[in-house]
């Protein structure tokens, strides 16, 4: 299924709020959210993203039939890390399963390297993420390896895997798509 990207609207805090309420999509995230996740939970996160940085915070809705679905963003990282950015992504469980989430990496990826200086974008998913997995290798990262037990989600200790696309490789691989 196609999908669009665009920079967040506060009207949209609704919708995402029904969206993130979800424990489903929050156990694959990083800590710190609200939950229940709120309109105003919602409505404060699309401020924060309209005030950021332009240089460093990328955060977009991933929009399917013109109704948010999703969320993404990539963030510039800091000192000899400043051309590395990080990348972290959710669907809305009614749309799962339906190609949202490889749509959304795929044109958050052109948008950053052809309008940013940035040279690298990776993402570090829980190793068990199959699906998260899956997105980053039909988009053409590169698994770089497991980070052993990096993380405590849930009172579970956990491994992550590393993935990265650099420039030059998502070059490549756009032109061996065309
Ligand atoms: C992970 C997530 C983003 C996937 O989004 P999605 O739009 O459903 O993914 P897609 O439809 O683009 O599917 C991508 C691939 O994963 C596969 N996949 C989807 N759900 C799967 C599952 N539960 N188990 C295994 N593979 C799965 C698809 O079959 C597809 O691979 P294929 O093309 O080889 O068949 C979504 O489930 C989600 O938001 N989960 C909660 C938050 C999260 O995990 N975010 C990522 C943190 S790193």
């Amino acid at each position: 299924m196609n999908c669009t990207i665009r920079k967040w609207k506060l009207e949209d805090a609704e919708t995402l709020s029904l969206l993130l309420n979800n424990e489903n999509i929050m156990n694959n995230l990083r800590d710190g959210l609200p939950y229940p996740y709120t309109k105003k939970d919602a409505e404060e996160y699309i401020q924060a993203m309209l005030n950021a940085d332009p240089d460093k915070t990328y955060a977009f809705a991933i929009l399917c039939e013109n109704q948010v679905a999703g969320s993404i963003g990539v963030f510039r990282q800091e000192n000899i890390h400043n051309r590395t950015a990080e990348m972290g992504y959710y669907i809305g469980e009614p749309y799962w399963g339906k190609g949202l989430g490889t749509c959304a990496v795929s044109q958050i990826c052109h948008t950053i390297f052809t309008k940013t200086n940035i040279i690298r974008i990776y993402a570090e998913p829980f190793a068990y993420n199959t699906a998260s997995c899956r997105i980053l290798e039909k988009n053409g990262f590169q698994f770089e390896g497991t980070l052993r037990q990096n993380a405590v989600k849930n009172g579970q200790i956990l491994d992550m895997k590393m993935y990265s696309l650099i420039k030059m490789d998502w070059q490549a691989h756009k032109r061996e798509k065309e």
